[in-house]
């Protein structure tokens, strides 16, 4: 096409694409260019608006690391992982929920009942639940691989003083499906923003705070793997998650109990003297179809 134009382009684009080009491509692709075609109509975009956004782009390229995945942490704060996440969630399931830059693979194994807490200080929390199938029938041997900040707010892998599995464990559940586990409360804490995506927040008059969480990446075999977090009902950034990853089945009441109800058969069993917190929180795994 020799004649083309700005009403034009968006259908010139797709006619250049070869006839016996994979469907999916085509879709995604005529799709993408067609919304940033408009974009750009729609918004009259100056040269110096899309200036803007390649340098964007190259400042997540630039930062980018093993250990800082900005074009990640852009997808979270934009919301694009969160809404691919429930575009592709079960509905009678537990909801899925971001994964996030700092899950460490290769966690060690943590027994049912086993002790997260270590020497940290801050009260005791009981995690516990079990994982099911949808119809509610408890699932023998499946895996909870667990993480979670240190009370200072940072993950392991993002503080030197920590060991690197320092909040990680690996559970694997017997046949009633149970799981248990003590740790710290997990505290909120702010996502980087000293890069392209803190330019991002800051343009648009947001905060990088994060509710507090606990992460799990549930497996089974048969079944489809869940990501997900438990959030507390009382945290102040419930409603303002800056990556968008709070669904309501995912927060929890973490509820105050005196010592001299903790549980037998944990590790910490006898040795806590002060309330501790609970949190009951139950996993359904949808069938891998
Ligand atoms: C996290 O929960 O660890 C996380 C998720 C998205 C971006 C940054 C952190
Ligand atoms: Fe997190």
């Amino acid at each position: 096409m020799r004649n083309v134009t700005k009403d034009n382009i968006t259908d010139v684009f797709k006619s250049y694409m070869a006839d016996d080009m994979p469907a999916r491509t085509r879709e995604i692709m005529s799709s993408l260019v067609q919304h940033l075609h408009d974009f750009a109509r729609e918004t009259n975009l100056t040269h110096d608006e899309w200036r803007q956004g390649i340098a964007f782009l190259e400042g997540c390229a630039a930062i980018e690391s093993e250990d800082r995945h900005e074009f990640v942490l852009a997808s979270d704060v934009l919301g694009v992982s969160s809404l691919v996440d429930m575009l592709h969630s079960s509905d009678d399931a537990t909801s899925s929920s971001v994964l996030g830059p700092f899950h460490v693979s290769g966690a060690p194994p943590l027994a049912v009942g086993g002790d997260m807490k270590r020497d940290f200080g801050g009260p005791v929390l009981l995690a516990q639940g079990v994982i099911r199938d949808t119809e509610g029938n408890p699932i023998a041997g499946a895996e909870i691989d667990i993480w979670q900040t240190a009370p200072n707010g940072l993950y392991a892998s993002q503080d030197d003083a920590q060991d690197i599995f320092s909040f990680h464990g690996l559970m694997t559940v017997g046949n009633d499906g149970r799981y248990a586990f003590t740790t710290v409360k997990p505290v909120e804490y702010t996502v980087p923003s000293d890069g392209p995506v803190g330019d991002i927040l800051r343009a648009c008059g947001r905060h990088p705070w994060r509710p507090s969480h606990l992460h799990y990446i549930v497996k089974a075999p048969g079944f489809r793997t869940l990501v997900t977090e438990v959030f507390p009902e009382d945290d102040p950034y419930l409603d303002q998650d800056t990556v968008f990853g709070v669904r309501d089945d995912l927060v929890m009441k973490y509820e105050e109990k005196p010592a001299s109800s903790f549980p037998d058969g944990m590790a910490l069993s006898g040795k806590v003297t002060a309330p501790y917190l609970a949190v009951d929180f139950d996993v359904i795994l949808a069938q891998d179809n």
